[in-house]
């Protein structure tokens, strides 16, 4: 029976990256036996070009009947002006909320050898492995009523929780604790918001079922510091929906260059995947992108979604391999010479074979 994989790549580097994840999918696949179908999709500005709205339904219906999706970037210049519902983004945004995704998952970890790479001292960064889980459905995002009133001068939006919505994300967290280090630190913003106030109290509960990981609760601006000045004392960090799009950001200088890094995004469906990078527009066309975000996307979603565990698991080494070996993109290589996508990814489909 073939898996079917959703390939949405989107706008800017989006197609790059994602034609080099799909290099990796099928060469790792077909090295096993095991049959994949890839589909591709319009998504975000590239659906918009042609006339259709960001997410057109045809691609959230073929989403919603795969097994699992990836994606590149959302988001290009030329649709700046456009009210925040019709730009490329609000694709991704109603994708999410369509497919129910709602834990969204960020690790960031230095990788060997690049501890003098990024832009972190080698001492700091050293030990570095955590993972953000993101709420990705609530909050800010998507609380109503929201508005934006030009002639008034006023604009609003409602960071809005449920006691479910919170409780469904902290069981991720806490699940993902214990195959790690055991230890989640609950980001909020109790001192301020009712919302975090009930944030607190609902993953404190859900915490005392899970007596073998310590919970830790730190307050949103205190965690911006810390994610810089001490990265390693984290394991999971849970946070709700705009808090974690900051953090994971912030998160990434710690791994050297924000294109290595990959995200999940789960919920009772179909998983989405996709680089925490954006489009990049300075970028598009030079063969200059990244791919190991979206191949390290791919990675997870064999993962997660397909479990192909022993397939997965032979990306990742082949990631670190090339990495060993020296490869860099030009995110990574500084002055020194560097590969372009397309070479990287033949880096890595090699140490594969
Ligand atoms: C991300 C991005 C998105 C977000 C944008 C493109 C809507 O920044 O995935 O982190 O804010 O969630
Ligand atoms: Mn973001």
């Amino acid at each position: 029976m073939s898996s079917t994989i959703i390939l949405l790549p989107g706008d800017g580097i989006g197609p790059e990256v994602v034609g080099a994840a799909a290099r990796v999918l099928n060469a790792v696949m077909a090295a096993a036996g095991r049959a994949i179908t890839l589909q591709t999709y319009p998504i975000g500005g590239a659906a918009l070009r042609t006339g259709l709205p960001a997410l057109p339904p045809d691609t959230l219906a073929a989403c919603r009947a795969a097994d699992a999706v990836l994606l590149g970037a959302v988001g290009t210049p030329e649709f700046d002006h456009l009210p925040s519902s019709e730009r490329p983004e609000g694709g991704l945004l109603a994708l999410r909320r369509g497919l129910g995704v709602y834990a969204n998952l960020r690790p960031a970890r230095l990788w060997p050898g690049f501890e003098d790479s990024g832009p972190l001292k080698a001492d700091i960064a050293r030990g570095a492995d955590l993972l953000i889980v993101r709420e990705l459905t609530g909050g800010l995002y998507f609380g109503e009523p929201r508005g934006l009133d030009r002639e008034g001068g006023v604009a609003f939006n409602t960071m809005r929780y449920t006691v479910h919505e919170i409780e469904r994300i902290a069981r991720v967290a806490f699940d993902a604790a214990q195959r790690r280090r055991r230890l989640v630190t609950s980001v909020d913003k109790a001192n301020v918001l009712e919302t975090s106030q009930l944030w607190r109290s609902v993953v404190t509960r859900v915490g005392a079922d899970y007596p073998d990981v310590a919970l830790q609760h730190m307050y949103v601006d205190a965690c911006a510091m810390a994610l810089i000045t001490s990265p390693a004392r984290f394991d999971v960090v849970l946070t709700e929906n705009l808090f974690g799009d900051i953090l994971s950001d912030e998160a990434a200088v710690i791994s050297g260059s924000i294109g290595l890094l990959p995200s999940a995004s789960l919920g009772d469906g179909p998983g989405l995947y996709e680089p925490v990078h954006g489009s990049a527009p300075d970028i598009v066309g030079q063969d200059r992108a990244n791919p190991v975000g979206a191949i390290a996307s791919a990675s997870l979603l064999l993962r997660h979604s397909l479990g192909a565990t022993t397939e997965a698991d032979a990306i990742d080494r082949a990631i670190e391999a090339a990495l060993r070996a020296g490869c860099r993109t030009a995110d990574l290589a500084g002055p020194r010479s560097a590969l372009g996508c397309g070479a990287m990814t033949d880096a890595i489909l090699a140490a594969l074979a």
